[in-house]
């Protein structure tokens, strides 16, 4: 397995597979690799000749008062994870292999970016899509994998593809949990003992959600104040939003038809984290 840090070296390696006839699947991510990542390279791998991890901590989709400085990083344990899962190349640039000092061209997206983690937010989403265009340009994969914990990026993301007809099938892919339930994240690494004990409380109120639903529940506001009730008992957790959203346009639904997603962002002392579930109705 390769690591490298520069366009032109992927490009020439994605060059020689492809006049091999072989197919490319991609994995991007932030790098601090755990079981989740791992997940994601080892479909990826199982369903395609060579699989192109990234691992680069994107700077534009941070905000001004956000984590850039201290989001984990370890390329080390990164590379060894991605060799580990049987991945081919590991694509790890600077942010000046990313960012010329002139860059100014962004991919935006309205509507679906505008509520959930797009509130508190405002910029993430055009950081995010303007890095996955990007590496959907330099790597030209015939499939990228994102994981369900991030619901809303992967709904942005189908839907990018889509507006701008980018030629790559959208692979989503299921939710890694600690053995309590905490779904796994880089962030999780920010608790401290007491708050990571407080830290299920989200996967409980998903668990909650998910079960008031199969039980019959359709009321989005019955659903929601019961997961809201059970976080607010958690003197570290507080709530920046628990909402039901329509899977595809992410738009606020009254009652639950067809396929929807209960998502919330949570604050575990000075850590927001994310969990959600989806409903097929
Ligand atoms: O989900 C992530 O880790 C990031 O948002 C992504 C998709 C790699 C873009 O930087």
């Amino acid at each position: 397995m390769n690591i490298v840090s520069s366009v032109v070296e992927v490009r020439a390696q994605v060059k020689k597979w492809r006049s091999q006839g072989l197919s490319v699947g991609l994995v991007p991510t932030m790098g601090y690799l755990h079981e989740g990542h791992r997940s994601l390279i080892l479909r990826a791998v199982a369903e395609n000749d060579r699989v192109v991890v990234s691992d680069f901590v994107n700077p534009i989709q941070f905000g001004p008062s956000e984590d850039l400085e201290s989001y984990p990083r370890d390329i080390e344990a990164d590379a060894l994870l991605c060799e580990g899962a049987g991945a081919h190349l590991v694509f790890h640039p600077a942010p000046e292999d990313m960012y010329a000092p002139d860059f100014c061209t962004y991919v935006d997206m309205k509507e679906l970016t505008e509520g959930l983690c797009g509130r508190t937010r405002p910029t993430h989403f055009r950081g995010v899509c303007t890095v996955v265009s990007k590496l959907f340009h330099i790597v030209a994969p015939d499939r990228a994998y994102f994981g369900q914990k991030d619901a809303q990026q992967l709904a942005v993301i189908r839907r990018m593809v889509r507006d701008l007809d980018f030629d790559i099938e959208i692979v989503g892919c299921p939710i890694v949990r600690e053995e309590d339930g905490l779904a796994k994240s880089s962030r999780n690494t920010y608790l401290n003992a007491e708050e990571r004990r407080a830290a299920v409380v989200l996967s409980r109120a998903v668990k909650l959600g998910r079960s008031l639903m199969e039980n019959g529940e359709r009321k989005a506001s019955v659903v929601l104040a019961a997961m809201r009730e059970l976080i607010e008992g958690e003197p570290l957790a507080r709530i920046d939003y628990v909402e039901m959203v329509d899977a595809v346009s992410m738009r606020p639904v009254d009652e639950a038809h067809g396929s929807v997603l209960c998502a919330m962002a949570v604050y575990v002392g000075k850590t927001r984290l994310i969990d959600n579930f989806i409903f097929e109705g």
